[in-house]
């Protein structure tokens, strides 16, 4: 038998359109990007983790000479709040980027690695949190699960 499956996301030509405090969280995305240690790539990619309590929690990629030392954005602000916020629950995480490694009308989608951390920290916290993706060119796709962009994960099916 033939099965498929389907993604529900939302899609905006540009993040100015988003609620006044999800445009914040696009801000401080792009404001945390320039701290990204990327002599490398010249990739800046900057991510936010919204908690339900409305704290933020930034983090920005950063490269090593030996390059799989280095962490991309997403991981740095999921494994700070691991940390730092290990009862609180995530709302929203929010990436953007600047380079040329990515056309500018290409979304910042997470790599495999990204997706397998942000997947373990959902469920760990029993509660599903939205994803916010936007490209250089301002078009934003918001998912409402990590299990949308990683399905059929191991362990999950
Ligand atoms: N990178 C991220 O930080 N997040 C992503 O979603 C994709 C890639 C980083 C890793 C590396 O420092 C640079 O971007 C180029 O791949």
């Amino acid at each position: 038998m033939k099965n498929h499956i389907s993604i529900p996301y939302d899609h905006y030509d540009s993040w100015r359109e988003l609620s006044e405090s999800d445009q914040v969280l696009v801000q401080k995305a792009y404001q945390i990007a320039e701290t990204a240690y990327a002599p490398y790539s010249e990739f800046h990619v900057g991510s936010v983790v919204e908690l339900m309590s409305g704290e933020l929690v930034l983090g920005s990629n950063q490269e090593n000479i030996a390059f799989p030392s280095g962490l991309c954005a997403e991981r740095v602000a999921l494994f700070y709040t691991g940390a730092n916020f290990p009862q609180e629950v995530i709302k929203t995480l929010c990436v953007v980027a600047k380079g040329e490694l990515l056309p500018v009308d290409k979304l910042l989608t997470p790599c495999g690695a990204c997706r397998q951390v942000m997947l373990e920290t959902e469920i760990r916290q029993n509660q599903t949190y939205r994803i916010m993706l936007i490209s250089q060119n301002e078009q934003t796709v918001i998912f409402y699960s990590a299990k949308d962009l990683l399905p059929f994960a191991f362990g999950t099916v």
